[in-house]
């Protein structure tokens, strides 16, 4: 087999056979296929695409090219749940311990990753004394102990998929939809999650920004999950103005503990209430959507989830009084109110926008160098649909670094727009594919 005839063959549109891709991957992983010729491949994918089989082979493939998590000792159906990113999404953090007082285990390994805030470990790092870097066998013992551990990713995962996707990065190879579906799922799979739930968002704030894109990418994820064997559902939800209040990652899980105590966004509240619901469907224990539903609405109501959240933190080290005491959550040393430049309806507000403006203010990383300062970020007193006067508070900003607020403003007070009449207001939750 050769690597030219693979790529001639998908450059004219033919389907690959399975030997082909599993040649590749391997050949690629193991450095004997050079980036040149894999960068010529992903662009005849971009071109030609791949259909359900190749893009379930691919998934496989790439799952497979370096360490499998084996979570076979945790007891119950391990669901694990991904979101394709955006502006404020702080759902794991509430996801999580909710999802686990129900009685479903959450084995949840997560990242740091680049944007505008950090991801789910840099949140968590917020509480004093959390610690994310768990050993295998305590990551294992602590879910079969309490329902639930959040782990920063280890090991090898899936190299395939990182070597490809930092090549698909510079050759204008990212958004060809069954490559991004095979490198999500092939994650997901190789970390061990006998079942998975995707949020899959849509609009400007999102990764995918056409609504056809994202239902695609939805469809496409659930068919490889049923290709491979993981019981897979997605939901598409909007992503068109940021997700609850705060972006930031003190802020966040702020955000999180209110959520948790049923004094959450609305947003946030109704989308973890979807997510959860998926999420125990998929673990068996719950029967029925209302059934689910009940159980994480009463698990919000008697405080059990937010009591969870205590177990989490006290067992990975962290200081569970921040749960009753948020203040002891790192503070920024100043804040600045943005006002309203004048009154109206907010019409729209540019998720993306507001998401650099805290990342200016430091709660994001621009590069894998730049440090997070866990303490800044944002919170919008107003969202889509809100009606306010002339100078009106629209949004508070968190920092310590006064030479970054003046463009953090600019950008923020740019992202809102303001009109005269009351705008109709996207659904939240568009599909359910499963
Ligand atoms: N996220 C991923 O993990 N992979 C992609 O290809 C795109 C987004
Ligand atoms: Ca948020």
């Amino acid at each position: 087999m050769r690597a030219y005839d693979i790529i001639h063959k998908k450059r004219d549109g033919k389907k690959l056979s399975n030997q082909e891709i599993e040649f590749l991957i391997k050949g690629y992983t193991k450095g004997e296929i050079p980036d040149y010729q894999m960068s010529a491949w992903a662009m005849a994918v971009f071109f030609q695409g791949m259909d359900k089989e190749e893009t379930a082979k691919l998934t496989e493939a790439m799952a497979k090219s370096g360490d499998n998590i084996d979570l076979s000792s945790i007891k119950g159906i391990k669901v694990d749940k991904h979101s394709t990113g955006g502006v404020g999404d702080t759902t794991t953090l509430v996801l999580a311990p909710l999802v686990a007082a129900c009685g479903a285990p959450v084995a949840k390994m997560s990242g740091r990753g680049l944007g505008h805030t950090g991801g789910t470990i840099d949140k968590l790092e917020s509480i004093a004394g959390f610690s994310t870097a768990l050993s295998m066998d305590k990551f294992i013992d602590s879910v079969n102990q309490n329902k639930v551990a959040i782990a920063g990713q280890t090991g090898n995962l899936a190299p395939a998929d990182k070597k490809l996707y930092a090549l698909r990065d510079v050759t204008a190879t990212v958004d060809s939809i069954p490559l991004i579906a095979s490198s999500i799922m092939s994650k997901k799979i190789a970390s061990g999650a006998d079942a998975i739930v995707l949020d899959v968002k849509t609009g400007n704030g999102a990764f995918m920004k056409s609504y056809e894109g994202a239902v695609k990418l939805a469809k496409t994820m659930v068919e490889i999950g049923q290709e491979v064997g993981r019981n897979t559902i997605a939901i598409v939800s909007d992503m068109d103005q940021p997700l609850g209040w705060a972006v930031g990652n003190a802020l966040e899980v702020k955000e999180a503990i209110d959520t948790l105590q049923g004094e959450g966004p609305h947003d946030l509240t109704e989308l973890c209430l979807t997510l959860g619901t998926q999420m125990l469907l998929l673990a068996e224990v719950a029967n029925s959507t209302e059934e689910a539903r009940e159980m994480l609405e009463r698990a919000i109501s008697d405080g059990s989830g937010l009591d969870k959240l205590k177990e989490l933190i006290t067992n990975q080290g962290g200081n569970p009084e921040v749960v009753d005491n948020p203040n002891l959550l790192p503070q920024a040393k100043y804040s600045l109110e943005v006002k309203a430049p004048r009154g109206g309806y907010v019409q729209r507000i540019e998720a993306e926008e507001v998401g650099i403006s805290a990342m200016i203010l430091g709660a994001g990383r621009e590069t894998k160098e730049s440090e997070i300062d866990l303490a800044v970020g944002l919170t919008l007193a107003k969202k889509v649909g809100d009606q306010l006067t002339e100078g009106e508070t629209i949004a508070t900003l968190y920092y310590n670094d006064k030479t970054k607020v003046k463009e953090a403003k600019e950008i923020l007070l740019k992202a809102y727009q303001i009109g005269n009449t009351k705008p109709e207001l996207n659904p939240l939750i568009y599909e359910i594919i499963d």
